[in-house]
């Protein structure tokens, strides 16, 4: 199913081919295959039907058939942008498609390796640092850090393209809280401070960023699903040298979307939540958990690092009570159908 939104070929196209953009003033209403605008719906009205052929008229061809910006719809006020619709971006509009059918959901790639896989689940695709895109009234930033030299730089670009109505939500990292013996935190523990390490000053830069501007941070533990995660990796690897004792906190991606979609629908600004399924475990739980679920070929070796405590046990009590949310997969081993010895 593909929905096709204001944004979609009209201005992109119009865009590329003419190489000038001026940003409309409003939106066409969006239904699935098809771009809808005020004006199109009274000209069906007024024709009869068998002279439209609705599927087929463009929002490009709408455009150049001088149907002017005045005369379009205002955009929808749940229209979402996803930087970085890779896994988790994915499933976030999926969630938010639940709740809000018929509105554009525009997903921001740093290439366009993956636009055709976009447009088929709905999604309109849109390369990085084009700058077309009018302000969206709820944005999500879920690119992680990897993949680019000015994290700081991109989320605040990410910013820029926001409403200032609906939400604005940065999908952070937990990385940041200063705990390395295996203790507990929350939504309130400390942070390490800037210059930690290239890794958390990354993050901790971008959060101030989000946090000044009145929008909201989440910050998540290792995000997984059967094919991705820390367990596929070691998995892959056979024997991996770290501890086998270190903690490690958890969230299943569904968990991760339907949490970021919660916070999204509440508006809520500049804070900062916690996304984790408050089951920590041992690197060595883990692999026993993926060894006993028969749910995968390969067989897991061990961990030869050194034996003793070097993580934090998150929990994020707090969170589910203020956003009213509990995930699906209440630990690795309920996902797993396993329980923990
Ligand atoms: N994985 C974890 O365990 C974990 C833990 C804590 C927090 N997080 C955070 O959770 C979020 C989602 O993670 P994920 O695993 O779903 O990510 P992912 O699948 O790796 O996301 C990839 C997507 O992001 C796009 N992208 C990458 N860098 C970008 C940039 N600078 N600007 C715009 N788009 C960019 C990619 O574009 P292309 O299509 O061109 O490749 C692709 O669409 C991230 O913010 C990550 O930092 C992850």
């Amino acid at each position: 199913m593909a929905s096709i939104c204001w944004f979609n070929q009209a201005f992109a196209s119009a865009a590329a081919s003419r190489r000038v953009y001026s940003p409309p003033s409003s939106s066409c209403h969006i239904l699935p295959g098809k771009v809808l605008t005020r004006s199109l719906r009274r000209q069906r009205a007024l024709t009869p039907s068998s002279a439209i052929a609705p599927r087929r008229v463009s929002a490009f061809s709408v455009v150049a058939q001088g149907v002017a910006n005045e005369e379009m719809e205002r955009r929808g006020p749940h229209d979402l942008l996803i930087v970085g619709p890779g896994v988790l971006g994915r499933l976030v509009a999926k969630e938010w498609r639940k709740e809000f059918a018929e509105t554009c959901i525009v997903g921001q790639t740093m290439t366009a390796d993956h636009h055709e896989e976009l447009v088929k689940i709905g999604i309109t695709p849109v390369l990085r640092g084009k700058e077309l895109i009018p302000k969206f009234p709820y944005v999500i930033f879920c690119a992680p850090p990897s993949r680019t030299s000015d994290y700081p730089g991109d989320v605040r670009l990410a910013l820029s393209k926001w409403s200032g109505e609906g939400a604005f939500l940065f999908t952070s990292s937990s990385a940041p809280y200063d705990c390395d013996d295996n203790g507990t935190c929350d939504e309130d523990s400390p942070v390490v401070p800037i210059g930690s390490s290239p890794k958390t000053d990354k993050l901790l830069k971008a959060e101030k960023i989000v946090v000044e501007a009145g929008a909201g941070v989440l910050r998540l533990a290792g995000l997984y699903k059967e094919d991705r995660g820390a367990h596929t990796y070691w998995l892959k690897k056979g024997t991996v040298d770290a501890s086998p004792d270190h903690i490690l906190n958890l969230i299943h991606y569904e968990d991760a979307a339907s949490l970021s979609v919660a916070i999204l629908k509440k508006n809520i600004r500049g804070r900062i939540f916690l996304g984790c399924d408050n089951h920590p475990l041992s690197r060595k739980e883990v692999m026993d958990l993926v060894d006993r679920s028969n749910k995968f070929s390969k067989t897991f070796v061990g961990f030869t690092g050194p034996i003793g405590p070097s993580g934090k046990k998150l929990n994020n009590t707090k969170t589910r009570k203020e956003i009213g949310w509990e995930p699906k997969y209440t630990s690795f081993g309920d996902f797993l159908g396993v329980s923990v010895k």
